[in-house]
Protein backbone atom coordinates (compact mmCIF):
# COMPACT_ATOMS: atom_id res chain seq x y z
CA UNK A 1 0.00 0.00 0.00
CA UNK A 2 1.70 3.54 -1.05
CA UNK A 3 1.45 6.53 1.84
CA UNK A 4 -0.50 8.25 -0.12
CA UNK A 5 -3.39 5.50 -0.58
CA UNK A 6 -3.35 5.23 3.39
CA UNK A 7 -3.66 8.49 3.55
CA UNK A 8 -6.60 8.65 1.16
CA UNK A 9 -8.32 5.89 3.37
CA UNK A 10 -7.78 6.96 6.66
CA UNK A 11 -9.62 10.49 5.26
CA UNK A 12 -12.60 8.54 4.38
CA UNK A 13 -13.07 5.84 6.58
CA UNK A 14 -13.03 5.75 10.37
CA UNK A 15 -10.52 3.50 12.29
CA UNK A 16 -9.81 0.52 13.07
CA UNK A 17 -10.62 -1.12 9.30
CA UNK A 18 -9.39 -4.12 7.60
CA UNK A 19 -8.14 -3.89 3.86
CA UNK A 20 -7.97 -7.02 1.48
CA UNK A 21 -6.11 -6.04 -1.83
CA UNK A 22 -7.24 -8.44 -4.73
CA UNK A 23 -4.48 -8.12 -6.72
CA UNK A 24 -1.98 -9.61 -3.92
CA UNK A 25 -4.68 -12.19 -3.78
CA UNK A 26 -4.68 -12.83 -7.24
CA UNK A 27 -0.81 -12.59 -7.19
CA UNK A 28 -0.84 -15.42 -4.45
CA UNK A 29 -3.10 -17.68 -6.20
CA UNK A 30 -0.97 -17.59 -9.53
CA UNK A 31 2.08 -18.23 -7.47
CA UNK A 32 0.43 -21.23 -5.62
CA UNK A 33 -0.45 -22.73 -8.91
CA UNK A 34 3.06 -22.22 -10.25
CA UNK A 35 4.69 -23.60 -7.39
CA UNK A 36 2.34 -26.62 -7.28
CA UNK A 37 1.84 -29.79 -9.61
CA UNK A 38 0.39 -28.59 -13.08
CA UNK A 39 -3.68 -29.75 -12.73
CA UNK A 40 -4.00 -29.36 -8.94
CA UNK A 41 -7.06 -27.70 -8.23
CA UNK A 42 -7.54 -25.16 -5.43
CA UNK A 43 -10.50 -25.33 -3.20
CA UNK A 44 -10.62 -22.00 -0.84
CA UNK A 45 -11.90 -22.72 2.52
CA UNK A 46 -13.77 -19.68 3.31
CA UNK A 47 -13.84 -20.24 6.70
CA UNK A 48 -10.32 -18.31 6.41
CA UNK A 49 -12.31 -15.19 5.43
CA UNK A 50 -16.22 -15.07 4.19
CA UNK A 51 -15.45 -11.52 2.21
CA UNK A 52 -12.66 -13.07 0.06
CA UNK A 53 -15.12 -15.88 -1.01
CA UNK A 54 -16.67 -13.94 -4.10
CA UNK A 55 -13.05 -12.88 -5.28
CA UNK A 56 -11.98 -16.22 -4.74
CA UNK A 57 -14.82 -18.43 -6.34
CA UNK A 58 -13.55 -16.23 -9.64
CA UNK A 59 -9.90 -17.65 -9.11
CA UNK A 60 -10.12 -20.87 -7.91
CA UNK A 61 -11.89 -24.40 -9.18
CA UNK A 62 -14.17 -25.09 -5.13
CA UNK A 63 -15.31 -23.37 -1.82
CA UNK A 64 -15.09 -25.33 1.17
CA UNK A 65 -18.14 -24.36 3.29
CA UNK A 66 -18.43 -25.72 6.63
CA UNK A 67 -22.10 -24.25 7.77
CA UNK A 68 -25.33 -23.09 7.01
CA UNK A 69 -23.83 -19.43 7.45
CA UNK A 70 -21.54 -20.18 5.13
CA UNK A 71 -23.79 -21.91 2.62
CA UNK A 72 -26.56 -18.47 2.55
CA UNK A 73 -23.58 -16.34 1.99
CA UNK A 74 -22.68 -18.28 -0.72
CA UNK A 75 -26.18 -18.28 -2.02
CA UNK A 76 -26.34 -14.99 -1.55
CA UNK A 77 -23.27 -14.62 -3.55
CA UNK A 78 -25.33 -16.15 -6.21
CA UNK A 79 -22.02 -18.22 -6.66
CA UNK A 80 -21.89 -21.50 -8.48
CA UNK A 81 -23.16 -24.43 -6.86
CA UNK A 82 -20.79 -26.50 -9.25
CA UNK A 83 -18.06 -25.03 -6.63
CA UNK A 84 -19.43 -25.83 -3.50
CA UNK A 85 -18.02 -28.39 -1.36
CA UNK A 86 -20.25 -29.27 1.85
CA UNK A 87 -17.96 -29.54 4.47
CA UNK A 88 -18.22 -29.41 8.48
CA UNK A 89 -18.48 -31.54 11.13
CA UNK A 90 -21.98 -30.88 11.93
CA UNK A 91 -23.89 -31.06 9.00
CA UNK A 92 -27.47 -30.56 10.38
CA UNK A 93 -30.72 -32.61 9.43
CA UNK A 94 -32.42 -29.09 8.31
CA UNK A 95 -29.64 -27.72 6.35
CA UNK A 96 -29.31 -30.97 4.81
CA UNK A 97 -33.30 -31.03 3.76
CA UNK A 98 -32.99 -27.34 2.31
CA UNK A 99 -29.52 -27.95 0.61
CA UNK A 100 -30.57 -31.64 -1.17
CA UNK A 101 -34.41 -30.39 -2.03
CA UNK A 102 -32.75 -27.79 -4.62
CA UNK A 103 -32.32 -29.59 -7.73
CA UNK A 104 -28.59 -28.27 -7.81
CA UNK A 105 -27.37 -30.00 -4.92
CA UNK A 106 -26.25 -32.36 -7.92
CA UNK A 107 -23.81 -29.73 -8.77
CA UNK A 108 -22.41 -30.18 -5.58
CA UNK A 109 -19.91 -32.59 -3.49
CA UNK A 110 -20.44 -33.03 0.70
CA UNK A 111 -18.26 -34.34 2.24
CA UNK A 112 -19.01 -37.16 5.25
CA UNK A 113 -17.54 -36.90 8.51
CA UNK A 114 -19.21 -39.87 10.21
CA UNK A 115 -21.48 -42.99 9.52
CA UNK A 116 -24.55 -40.58 11.07
CA UNK A 117 -23.68 -37.94 7.78
CA UNK A 118 -23.62 -40.89 5.77
CA UNK A 119 -27.20 -42.59 7.03
CA UNK A 120 -28.15 -38.60 6.91
CA UNK A 121 -27.23 -37.95 3.41
CA UNK A 122 -28.45 -41.04 1.86
CA UNK A 123 -31.86 -40.63 3.30
CA UNK A 124 -31.94 -37.06 2.00
CA UNK A 125 -30.88 -38.10 -1.77
CA UNK A 126 -34.03 -40.72 -1.42
CA UNK A 127 -36.38 -38.30 0.03
CA UNK A 128 -35.78 -36.06 -3.10
CA UNK A 129 -34.40 -38.51 -5.77
CA UNK A 130 -31.62 -36.08 -6.01
CA UNK A 131 -27.75 -37.97 -6.84
CA UNK A 132 -25.26 -36.30 -4.35
CA UNK A 133 -21.65 -36.61 -5.14
CA UNK A 134 -19.10 -37.37 -1.74
CA UNK A 135 -16.19 -37.28 -0.56
CA UNK A 136 -15.35 -39.36 2.50
CA UNK A 137 -13.09 -37.69 5.66
CA UNK A 138 -10.30 -39.92 6.84
CA UNK A 139 -9.87 -38.86 9.86
CA UNK A 140 -6.41 -37.99 10.87
CA UNK A 141 -7.08 -39.00 14.77
CA UNK A 142 -9.52 -36.20 16.16
CA UNK A 143 -13.07 -35.68 16.03
CA UNK A 144 -13.27 -35.34 12.05
CA UNK A 145 -13.65 -37.58 9.85
CA UNK A 146 -14.71 -41.73 9.45
CA UNK A 147 -11.72 -44.56 10.43
CA UNK A 148 -10.75 -46.44 7.50
CA UNK A 149 -13.25 -49.56 8.04
CA UNK A 150 -15.93 -47.17 8.22
CA UNK A 151 -14.74 -45.92 4.33
CA UNK A 152 -14.62 -49.49 3.72
CA UNK A 153 -18.11 -50.45 4.69
CA UNK A 154 -19.35 -47.37 2.83
CA UNK A 155 -17.89 -48.07 -0.39
CA UNK A 156 -18.88 -51.74 -0.38
CA UNK A 157 -22.48 -50.70 -0.25
CA UNK A 158 -22.86 -48.53 -3.33
CA UNK A 159 -26.02 -46.85 -3.77
CA UNK A 160 -27.71 -45.67 -7.03
CA UNK A 161 -27.94 -42.18 -5.53
CA UNK A 162 -24.67 -41.82 -4.24
CA UNK A 163 -21.24 -41.34 -6.15
CA UNK A 164 -18.55 -41.64 -4.10
CA UNK A 165 -15.76 -39.53 -5.88
CA UNK A 166 -12.95 -40.48 -3.26
CA UNK A 167 -11.36 -38.89 -0.01
CA UNK A 168 -10.88 -35.82 1.97
CA UNK A 169 -7.83 -35.45 4.26
CA UNK A 170 -6.95 -32.94 6.50
CA UNK A 171 -4.93 -32.86 9.54
CA UNK A 172 -4.34 -29.76 10.68
CA UNK A 173 -2.98 -26.18 9.85
CA UNK A 174 0.46 -24.13 9.98
CA UNK A 175 2.20 -27.04 9.32
CA UNK A 176 6.05 -26.63 8.64
CA UNK A 177 7.03 -29.97 8.72
CA UNK A 178 7.69 -31.07 5.43
CA UNK A 179 8.99 -34.60 6.74
CA UNK A 180 5.05 -34.95 8.41
CA UNK A 181 3.56 -34.13 4.86
CA UNK A 182 5.84 -36.81 3.35
CA UNK A 183 4.48 -39.10 5.93
CA UNK A 184 1.00 -38.20 5.56
CA UNK A 185 1.33 -38.86 1.21
CA UNK A 186 2.91 -42.11 1.88
CA UNK A 187 -0.08 -43.20 4.37
CA UNK A 188 -2.90 -41.61 1.86
CA UNK A 189 -1.12 -43.62 -1.09
CA UNK A 190 -1.36 -47.11 0.77
CA UNK A 191 -5.16 -46.22 1.88
CA UNK A 192 -6.14 -45.15 -1.91
CA UNK A 193 -4.28 -48.19 -3.41
CA UNK A 194 -6.17 -50.66 -1.10
CA UNK A 195 -9.34 -48.73 -1.06
CA UNK A 196 -8.99 -48.99 -5.58
CA UNK A 197 -8.03 -52.94 -5.43
CA UNK A 198 -10.79 -53.52 -3.32
CA UNK A 199 -13.58 -51.40 -4.60
CA UNK A 200 -12.42 -50.25 -7.93
CA UNK A 201 -11.04 -46.60 -9.23
CA UNK A 202 -11.48 -43.05 -6.89
CA UNK A 203 -11.52 -40.21 -9.04
CA UNK A 204 -10.32 -37.84 -6.50
CA UNK A 205 -8.05 -36.92 -3.18
CA UNK A 206 -9.19 -33.51 -1.70
CA UNK A 207 -6.29 -32.89 0.60
CA UNK A 208 -5.87 -29.88 3.30
CA UNK A 209 -1.98 -29.41 3.44
CA UNK A 210 -2.26 -26.70 5.76
CA UNK A 211 0.67 -24.73 4.37
CA UNK A 212 1.87 -22.42 6.90
CA UNK A 213 1.99 -18.35 6.68
CA UNK A 214 5.26 -16.83 8.50
CA UNK A 215 3.57 -14.23 10.85
CA UNK A 216 6.06 -13.18 12.49
CA UNK A 217 9.50 -10.67 12.74
CA UNK A 218 11.34 -13.63 14.25
CA UNK A 219 10.02 -16.33 12.07
CA UNK A 220 12.22 -18.52 9.98
CA UNK A 221 10.13 -17.85 7.42
CA UNK A 222 9.74 -20.97 6.44
CA UNK A 223 6.52 -21.02 4.52
CA UNK A 224 7.43 -20.26 0.59
CA UNK A 225 10.32 -23.16 1.78
CA UNK A 226 7.64 -25.27 2.62
CA UNK A 227 5.76 -24.55 -0.23
CA UNK A 228 8.37 -25.39 -2.80
CA UNK A 229 8.97 -28.66 -1.50
CA UNK A 230 5.53 -29.30 -1.09
CA UNK A 231 5.02 -28.66 -4.33
CA UNK A 232 7.88 -31.49 -5.41
CA UNK A 233 6.23 -34.41 -3.12
CA UNK A 234 2.74 -33.54 -4.61
CA UNK A 235 4.10 -34.14 -8.22
CA UNK A 236 5.20 -37.43 -6.73
CA UNK A 237 2.04 -38.48 -5.51
CA UNK A 238 1.69 -42.02 -6.58
CA UNK A 239 -1.83 -41.46 -7.27
CA UNK A 240 -3.83 -41.22 -10.67
CA UNK A 241 -7.46 -39.34 -9.83
CA UNK A 242 -7.00 -35.47 -9.42
CA UNK A 243 -5.91 -33.35 -6.58
CA UNK A 244 -7.37 -30.67 -5.11
CA UNK A 245 -5.43 -28.62 -2.15
CA UNK A 246 -8.10 -27.40 0.25
CA UNK A 247 -6.23 -24.14 1.78
CA UNK A 248 -7.24 -20.88 3.63
CA UNK A 249 -4.53 -19.37 5.40
CA UNK A 250 -2.19 -19.82 2.77
CA UNK A 251 -3.95 -18.40 -0.32
CA UNK A 252 -5.93 -15.19 2.13
CA UNK A 253 -3.43 -14.01 4.54
CA UNK A 254 -1.13 -11.93 2.66
CA UNK A 255 -4.09 -10.29 1.39
CA UNK A 256 -4.97 -8.25 4.58
CA UNK A 257 -3.94 -5.20 6.60
CA UNK A 258 -5.45 -4.05 10.00
CA UNK A 259 -5.07 -0.35 10.53
CA UNK A 260 -5.56 0.92 14.13
CA UNK A 261 -5.02 4.54 15.39
CA UNK A 262 -3.21 5.38 18.37
CA UNK A 263 -5.82 6.95 20.64
CA UNK A 264 -3.83 7.64 23.53
CA UNK A 265 0.12 7.43 25.24
CA UNK A 266 0.98 7.35 28.65
CA UNK A 267 4.22 6.20 30.72
CA UNK A 268 3.31 3.83 34.03
CA UNK A 269 5.99 2.62 35.88
CA UNK A 270 8.44 3.60 33.56
CA UNK A 271 7.26 1.79 30.77
CA UNK A 272 5.55 3.07 27.41
CA UNK A 273 2.16 2.60 26.74
CA UNK A 274 0.22 3.18 23.49
CA UNK A 275 -3.67 2.68 23.50
CA UNK A 276 -5.10 1.94 19.91
CA UNK A 277 -8.74 2.41 19.18
CA UNK A 278 -8.56 -1.42 18.09
CA UNK A 279 -7.54 -4.44 19.41
CA UNK A 280 -7.25 -8.74 20.25
CA UNK A 281 -10.97 -8.74 19.55
CA UNK A 282 -10.02 -7.85 15.72
CA UNK A 283 -6.54 -9.43 15.27
CA UNK A 284 -5.98 -12.88 15.91
CA UNK A 285 -2.53 -14.17 14.87
CA UNK A 286 -1.66 -18.61 14.94
CA UNK A 287 1.17 -18.43 17.38
CA UNK A 288 0.34 -15.51 19.22
CA UNK A 289 -0.10 -15.79 22.82
CA UNK A 290 0.21 -12.30 25.04
CA UNK A 291 1.84 -10.31 22.50
CA UNK A 292 5.02 -12.81 23.19
CA UNK A 293 5.69 -12.45 19.30
CA UNK A 294 5.64 -9.54 16.86
CA UNK A 295 3.79 -9.43 13.31
CA UNK A 296 4.87 -7.43 10.93
CA UNK A 297 3.67 -3.81 11.96
CA UNK A 298 4.53 -0.35 10.39
CA UNK A 299 4.14 3.36 11.51
CA UNK A 300 1.54 5.68 9.38
CA UNK A 301 3.14 8.20 8.87
CA UNK A 302 6.34 7.16 8.29
CA UNK A 303 8.87 8.64 11.42
CA UNK A 304 12.57 9.10 10.63
CA UNK A 305 14.32 6.07 12.38
CA UNK A 306 16.18 8.76 14.93
CA UNK A 307 16.36 7.30 18.59
CA UNK A 308 13.32 5.14 18.19
CA UNK A 309 11.35 4.24 21.58
CA UNK A 310 10.05 0.65 22.98
CA UNK A 311 6.18 1.12 22.88
CA UNK A 312 3.53 -1.68 24.08
CA UNK A 313 0.73 -1.33 22.08
CA UNK A 314 -2.58 -2.48 23.82
CA UNK A 315 -6.65 -2.40 22.38
CA UNK A 316 -9.26 -0.84 23.63
CA UNK A 317 -10.63 -3.89 25.55
CA UNK A 318 -10.53 -2.92 29.50
CA UNK A 319 -8.80 -6.49 30.35
CA UNK A 320 -4.94 -6.73 30.61
CA UNK A 321 -4.64 -9.56 27.94
CA UNK A 322 -5.15 -6.38 25.44
CA UNK A 323 -1.69 -6.42 24.29
CA UNK A 324 -0.77 -6.35 20.44
CA UNK A 325 2.91 -5.85 20.55
CA UNK A 326 5.41 -5.44 23.31
CA UNK A 327 8.41 -3.55 22.98
CA UNK A 328 7.84 -2.68 20.08
CA UNK A 329 10.83 0.65 18.78
CA UNK A 330 9.17 3.04 17.29
CA UNK A 331 10.31 7.19 16.96
CA UNK A 332 8.29 9.77 18.40
CA UNK A 333 5.07 7.82 18.44
CA UNK A 334 1.95 10.01 18.85
CA UNK A 335 -1.90 10.11 19.65
CA UNK A 336 -3.41 9.67 15.62
CA UNK A 337 -0.87 8.05 14.34
CA UNK A 338 -1.64 4.77 12.72
CA UNK A 339 -0.39 0.90 12.67
CA UNK A 340 -0.75 -1.36 9.87
CA UNK A 341 -0.44 -4.71 10.90
CA UNK A 342 0.38 -7.13 8.03
CA UNK A 343 -0.92 -10.59 6.98
CA UNK A 344 -4.13 -10.03 8.18
CA UNK A 345 -6.27 -12.01 5.27
CA UNK A 346 -6.94 -15.11 7.27
CA UNK A 347 -8.74 -16.33 10.46
CA UNK A 348 -7.91 -12.69 12.17
CA UNK A 349 -10.99 -11.36 11.15
CA UNK A 350 -13.22 -13.72 12.49
CA UNK A 351 -11.69 -15.67 15.62
CA UNK A 352 -11.32 -12.51 17.75
CA UNK A 353 -13.67 -12.11 20.57
CA UNK A 354 -15.75 -9.62 18.95
CA UNK A 355 -18.34 -9.57 21.32
CA UNK A 356 -16.47 -8.49 24.60
CA UNK A 357 -17.30 -5.02 25.87
CA UNK A 358 -19.63 -4.50 22.98
CA UNK A 359 -17.04 -2.34 20.72
CA UNK A 360 -17.94 -2.31 17.14
CA UNK A 361 -16.52 -4.44 14.98
CA UNK A 362 -14.32 -2.69 12.31
CA UNK A 363 -15.06 -1.26 8.44
CA UNK A 364 -13.98 -4.19 5.66
CA UNK A 365 -12.56 -2.59 2.72
CA UNK A 366 -11.87 -4.47 -0.64
CA UNK A 367 -9.67 -2.95 -2.61
CA UNK A 368 -9.69 -3.71 -6.46
CA UNK A 369 -6.60 -4.04 -9.43
CA UNK A 370 -8.20 -0.78 -10.24
CA UNK A 371 -7.36 1.05 -7.15
CA UNK A 372 -10.52 1.34 -6.76
CA UNK A 373 -12.02 0.76 -2.47
CA UNK A 374 -15.49 -0.45 -1.67
CA UNK A 375 -16.69 -1.15 1.90
CA UNK A 376 -17.89 -4.55 2.04
CA UNK A 377 -19.22 -4.17 5.48
CA UNK A 378 -19.50 -0.93 7.54
CA UNK A 379 -18.25 -0.62 11.29
CA UNK A 380 -20.73 -2.98 12.67
CA UNK A 381 -22.34 -2.25 16.55
CA UNK A 382 -22.02 -5.16 18.50
CA UNK A 383 -24.09 -3.25 21.26
CA UNK A 384 -27.09 -5.29 19.14
CA UNK A 385 -26.02 -8.27 20.05
CA UNK A 386 -25.36 -7.61 23.70
CA UNK A 387 -28.64 -6.10 24.33
CA UNK A 388 -31.29 -7.95 26.08
CA UNK A 389 -34.57 -8.22 24.59
CA UNK A 390 -36.47 -6.90 27.70
C1 LIG B 1 -11.30 -29.46 6.42
C2 LIG B 1 -10.46 -28.25 6.31
N1 LIG B 1 -9.89 -27.96 5.13
C3 LIG B 1 -9.11 -26.86 4.97
C4 LIG B 1 -8.89 -25.98 6.02
C5 LIG B 1 -8.02 -24.78 5.79
O1 LIG B 1 -6.85 -24.84 6.52
P1 LIG B 1 -5.71 -23.76 6.32
O2 LIG B 1 -6.30 -22.44 6.61
O3 LIG B 1 -4.64 -24.16 7.25
O4 LIG B 1 -5.25 -23.85 4.87
C6 LIG B 1 -9.44 -26.25 7.26
C7 LIG B 1 -9.19 -25.35 8.40
O5 LIG B 1 -9.60 -25.54 9.53
C8 LIG B 1 -10.26 -27.42 7.40
O6 LIG B 1 -10.85 -27.70 8.59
Amino acid sequence: MSDTSLSALLEHFPTPFYLFDTETLRRRVDHLRDVLPQDTALCYAMKANPFLTRELSGMVERLEICSPGEYAICRQLELPPSQFVISGVYKDPQWMDDLVRQPDAEQMICTVESMTQFHLLRETAGRYGRKLSLLLRLTSGSQFGLERPEIEKILSQPHPLLHIRGIQYFSGTQKTSVKRLARELRMLEEVLAALQEKFGPLEELELGPGFPVSYFADDAKEDEGVLVQAGELLGQLNFAGKLTLELGRSIAAGCGQYVTRVVDRKINQGQNYAIVDGGIHHLVYFGQSMAMRRPHISLYPPRPEAEPQNWNICGALCTVNDILVKQLPLSNLEIGDVLVFENTGAYCMTEGIGLFLSRSLPQILLRRPSGQVTSLRDPFPTRILNTPNY
